[in-house]
């Protein structure tokens, strides 16, 4: 990491100031002070004149980006075994796969190549899961740590409906793991946070549900999990928990949806009425993961109704039900599904727009980690630099259409710069 935490960026800059608004300005002046933006000008402010300035040309500078929900240990499988459902797929792709984490030789070379693959994406901001495995989780941190991107990262807890060889040996048993990680983490580093991963109802029994939630709420700390990605899922919740109204009802009910602290449940697919008036009371993050759910046949998420009714809601790659790690990506996957669903489900809900899908990958996740996700006063400072020039156009075109286009067409060759909190990070 290099640069101090007071300077300017100049470019053309482009940000979320809402859901709808996009704000652009041309040849700008963007201002880091202490690690946070102190706004974007179309002069210099006297007041800013002697911090050092770095011209960046004809490039683009947004907010980092933030991928509410990406399973580290997944990565190494990612675009293999894309013919199944969920369940299918967690069997035969997925547990197999996690289990290898118990060779921390194993976790060293996959998590190495995964952490290298964040600091080289637009990613500034995650929400991870591990797997089961406290050591080979604990060296996922410590390696994300090192690439100074911002994430909450998870030790999963599972103690059913898996098999022997990736699965708790009791509630008891995974509670006191996740003790003793919590111990060993909790204040350990600057950018990375543990956060509270059930894996997702199945996968957990009432006895474990209930000290997570008593866990949660002595240590106050954030949750991850998912709800409703798919039919056969939510059925099978019924059948597991009888005493349950709908999905969501079955967290609610041990504390874990959100009541204490924050929450983010990925996927929202097949969310009941009922269970989306609990998200929006409960404050609720939705990870919205578009495509996964195209390669997992879930479905399309709602996503138009649950910016109408003013729910959280961010982009999450699902890696590797989604295939890859780029939420510029996932913008364009989100307004391509919402297309399909508007055409082909519901002509009321209208398609995603550009400036929405861009808020959906900054701002919409980013307010999960706090003042994260856009150039306003007092947002953290997390910036990209993006060269278009290697995608080449004869016509004039606005920031807008400039944003849109690398939102389409761009990859991580075309990163000129990242920062987070301030920092440097390439
Ligand atoms: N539900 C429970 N576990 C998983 C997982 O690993 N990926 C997805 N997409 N859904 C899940
Ligand atoms: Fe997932």
């Amino acid at each position: 990491m290099t640069g101090g935490k007071n300077f300017v960026l100049k470019g053309n800059i482009c940000y979320s100031e809402d859901v709808h608004s996009l704000k652009t300005v041309e040849q700008g002046y963007l201002i880091c002070q202490d690690g946070k933006s102190a706004g974007v000008y179309k002069e210099l402010p006297v007041q800013f004149a002697d911090y050092p300035l770095e011209d960046f040309g004809d490039m683009l500078i947004v907010p980092g980006l933030v991928d509410l929900h990406i399973h580290a240990p997944q990565f190494a499988f990612r675009g293999l075994g894309m013919d199944l459902e969920l369940l299918d797929w967690l069997n035969t792709n997925t547990f197999p796969e996690e289990a290898k984490y118990a060779d921390l030789e194993y976790a060293k070379k996959a998590y190495g190549i995964f952490a290298e693959s964040m600091k080289k994406s637009a990613t500034t901001r995650a929400c991870i899961f591990g797997t089961i495995h406290r050591p080979a989780t604990e060296l996922l941190m410590d390696l994300m740590e090192e690439t100074g991107l911002k994430t909450m990262i998870g030790k999963v807890n599972m103690d059913r409906n898996s098999p022997d060889y990736l699965r708790e040996q009791g509630a008891e048993e995974s509670e006191q793991e996740t003790l003793l990680w919590l111990k060993e983490t909790g204040s350990k580093y600057e950018n990375v946070k543990p956060i509270l991963t059930p894996r997702f109802i199945p996968s957990c029994t009432d006895d474990l549900m209930e000290r997570l939630g008593r866990l949660q709420k002595e240590q106050g700390l954030p949750v991850q999990s998912h709800l409703s990605e798919n039919q056969g899922e939510v059925k099978w919740v019924k059948e597991l928990c009888p005493a349950s109204e709908f999905y969501g009802d079955a967290y609610d009910q041990f504390g874990l949806f959100g009541e204490n602290g924050k929450t983010v449940m990925a996927h929202c697919v097949s969310s009941s009425e009922e269970e989306i008036e609990l998200i929006k009371n409960r404050g609720v993050y939705v990870a919205h993961c578009p495509q996964s759910n195209t390669n997992l046949s879930s479905g399309i998420a709602p996503v138009r109704t649950y910016l109408d009714r003013k729910l959280n809601v961010g982009l999450g790659t699902d890696v590797a039900g989604g295939s890859g790690e780029s939420i510029f990506r996932a913008m364009a996957d989100a307004i391509q599904v919402s297309k399909l669903r508007w055409r082909l489900t519901d002509e009321s809900l209208k398609p995603l727009t550009v400036e929405e899908a861009f808020y959906l990958g900054t701002l919409g996740g980013g307010s999960f980690f706090g003042m994260v996700g856009s150039f306003l006063k007092d947002y953290e400072f997390d910036a990209l630099v993006l060269d278009d020039s290697g995608l080449p156009h004869p016509q004039e075109l606005n920031l807008r259409e400039r944003l849109e286009r690398f939102i389409y067409l761009s990859d991580d060759r075309h990163l000129k710069g990242k920062y987070t909190g301030g920092n440097r990070i390439f």
